[in-house]
């Protein structure tokens, strides 16, 4: 069985990338749901509902674990899946997101004392971060940053005209004085260096692309009862639901090769 990695779009390829080079030997299913990103503006109802579909299909193409690459999908709908979903239908499956990893690499560094975290309107809406932030160490003070236009200019492979948004949406963290600062959603590592540019010196970024694969890997070394059933032939194969050419060209700068997608209907 495989490793389903799943998310609206290029964010999913950013983690995917990165749990490939830590763990190469497992076989990856990614999914991008192209036909309807962006999710980070819609209702908890559809965010569900797409993501709900996506895992469900994952399933189907023989998925153990799934991992939702994808802050938005995670905050809006992976409890309902964890406590709803997999005990009534799928209760041999496994779906984990990226929002507790990260919250748990922020919160066990001392030297955080303010926390800026960027991410998608839907994600700083639900403040999952500062809630579960302040649980970890209640001290912490947490201010969340929406940058509703980021992902649909990463997506349209229009990223060099990003600037003035950056620094619109980077100034309240500046003026907060963050000397931590979350790139709560798994398309942002796409524009971290020019992110490093606008934030003050020594501002520690947290990007979810150097915590997953760790995480992951350790998560499996705790379960052998799931890592046991993992293929581990390096096959990996990338489907999209709309064989978008703006996704498969930032595919290729991404994997510095040509990535062949195939679609995934659902
Ligand atoms: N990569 C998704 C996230 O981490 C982007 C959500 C969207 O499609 O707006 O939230």
């Amino acid at each position: 069985m495989k490793i389903g990695i799943f998310d609206s779009g290029l964010g999913g390829l950013v983690v995917t990338k990165a749990v490939i080079n830590r763990l190469p030997q497992y076989d990856i299913l990614y999914v991008g749901d192209t036909k309807r990103v962006p999710y980070g503006n819609r209702s908890q109802k559809t965010v569900y509902d797409f993501t709900a579909r996506a895992v469900e299909f994952l399933f189907a193409q023989n998925c153990k674990l799934v991992i939702i690459a994808c802050n938005t999908a995670s905050a809006q709908a992976l409890r309902k899946i964890q406590q709803e979903l997999l005990p009534k239908k799928y209760p041999d499956r496994r779906v984990l997101g990226v929002i507790i990893p990260t919250l748990e690499a922020v919160g066990s560094d001392p030297r955080n004392k303010k926390v800026g975290v960027l991410a998608t309107q839907s994600t700083a809406a639900s403040h999952i971060y500062r809630t579960e932030l302040k649980k970890i160490n209640p001290r912490l003070k947490v201010l969340e940053q929406s940058a509703p236009l980021l992902v649909p200019l990463i997506e349209n492979g229009a990223k060099k005209f990003a600037q003035p948004f950056l620094l619109e949406y980077l100034r309240p963290l500046k003026k907060f004085r963050a000397d931590a600062v979350v790139l709560g959603c798994t398309h942002y590592p796409i524009l971290k260096e020019q992110m490093r540019k606008i934030l003050l010196k020594g501002v520690r970024l947290y990007s979810q692309e150097q915590i997953i694969p760790e995480k992951l890997a350790k998560y499996l070394k705790r379960h052998p009862e799931i890592d046991s059933r993992l293929s581990k032939k390096a096959q990996r194969v990338f489907m999209v639901t709309d064989l978008n050419v703006n996704l498969m060209a930032a595919a290729k700068e991404l994997f510095g090769k040509k990535i062949a997608f195939k679609l995934a209907d659902f």
